[in-house]
This record gives C-alpha cells, structure tokens and sequence, in this order.
C-alpha cells in the first residue's frame, strides 16, 4: 500500500556506501531525508549528490540525517563516488543504498512503472523524530531536485511543531508566520507577545516566535 504523510517509515535493513544499516536503528530519533536516484554514473543525479554532500552541515544544524538510493550495486556506487567527488567538488559525506535487490525502492514505491519499468524516480521522504513520514516529493528523472527547498520544509515542520503556527506561500525562516486558526485572539496575545495583524479573521500574521 502506498506511504502517505503521517504513516511510520517502513524499516529496512540495506547495504549502503558506509556498510549495512537496518534504517529505524540507523536513524535514531534524529529527522531523515531518504531520496532515491533512478542510476548511477548519471549527470543529474552526479550533481544531485554533490549538492547534497555540500549542504549536509546545514541538514546537521536541524538534525537531519540524510540517506540516498538507487537500484545499482556497492561496488558501482564506489566508483561513482570518485567521480562526484571530482566534478563536483565534495565528496559523499553520507550513506548511499546499494538496493540492487529493490527491496526498499518496492517498500517505498519510488519505481512508477508508467515512468520507466526499472529505475526509481526522483522520490524524497522527509521523516521525524518519531518515525512519522511528514513530506513526500516525487519528481521526474529529467529534473534535479532543489535541496534548498527540503531545508526549507524542515525549517517549517519542525517550527510547526513547536509553535501555534502556519507558514505561507514561500516562506523562509525568518519571515513572519500565520497564527493557528484554532487559537482565539486572546490565546494568540498570550502566546505571540510581539502581537500579530489581523488581516482577515482567518488571516493573522505574527513575527516568527522563535527568532
Ligand atoms: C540523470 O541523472 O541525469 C538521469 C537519470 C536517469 C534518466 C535521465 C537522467
């Protein structure tokens, strides 16, 4: 059955570029990004991994473990690393499934068959502390993802989680937040002491409260 948003992430255990892990244990109660990659010795996925590779402190600040796949063996993946690492400029700096068997890439449904009957797509699953998966993406092989954006999602997840808050259209950390719809307008005075803007009765906006 498909994942959806607020189920747990299946375990697994997967051999990986940095030796077997059986995912739950691997992860802890760390965050995890786990996107797949349709093939190895490919250019968008090549510049995909470097990007990755370069923001990894960034996925550390928010305690985020990141975990990449694709359907090719370990020994296939060993020798593409070199190769990320020369085009590229940084080096993998985090684990690479080597799902050969496609056991993980079948748990996770990232092969679309309509799309290419082998290969995974470009699938992310962004998951919490508690094992509950929070963001799923699907994008094309022809189209690399922006990273940027998933740290973005996190910034807002894990302040959703914290505070009465939404966030809007294209927001970034830093930017002003909505005020939850479920808090009265005296709830909101006392929980955003910054005070917040009525703009519409469903539309209040408050400084970000953790800034
Ligand atoms: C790529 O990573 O460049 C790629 C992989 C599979 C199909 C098309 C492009």
């Amino acid at each position: 059955m498909a994942i959806r948003l607020g189920d747990t992430a299946p375990d697994f255990q997967a051999e990986t570029t940095e030796g077997p892990i059986s995912f739950h244990d691997w992860k802890g109660d760390s965050w995890a990004v786990l996107f797949s990659h349709p093939k190895d010795y490919t250019p968008v996925c090549t510049t995909e991994l470097g990007t990755v590779a370069k923001l990894k402190p960034e996925f550390d600040k928010r305690n985020v473990k990141v975990v990449g796949l694709s359907v090719d063996p370990l020994d296939s993946h060993s020798g593409w690393a070199a190769d990320i690492e020369e085009t590229q400029g940084a080096a993998l700096n985090f684990p690479l499934i080597a799902d050969s068997g496609k056991t993980v890439a079948d748990l996770y449904d990232m092969i679309h068959p309509n799309a290419n009957d082998t290969l995974t797509v470009r699938s992310v699953f962004i998951i919490d502390g508690a094992n509950k998966v929070r963001l799923i993406l699907t994008y094309p092989a022809s189209t690399g993802r922006n990273f940027d954006e998933l740290l973005r999602v996190i910034d807002s997840l894990q302040l959703t989680d914290g505070y009465k808050v939404a966030t809007p259209a294209n927001w970034n950390d830093g930017d002003d937040v909505i005020v939850a719809a479920a808090l009265s307008d005296d709830e909101a005075k006392e929980k955003f002491p910054k005070g917040f803007t009525t703009l519409k009765p469903y539309l209040r906006v408050t400084p970000q409260p953790n800034k």
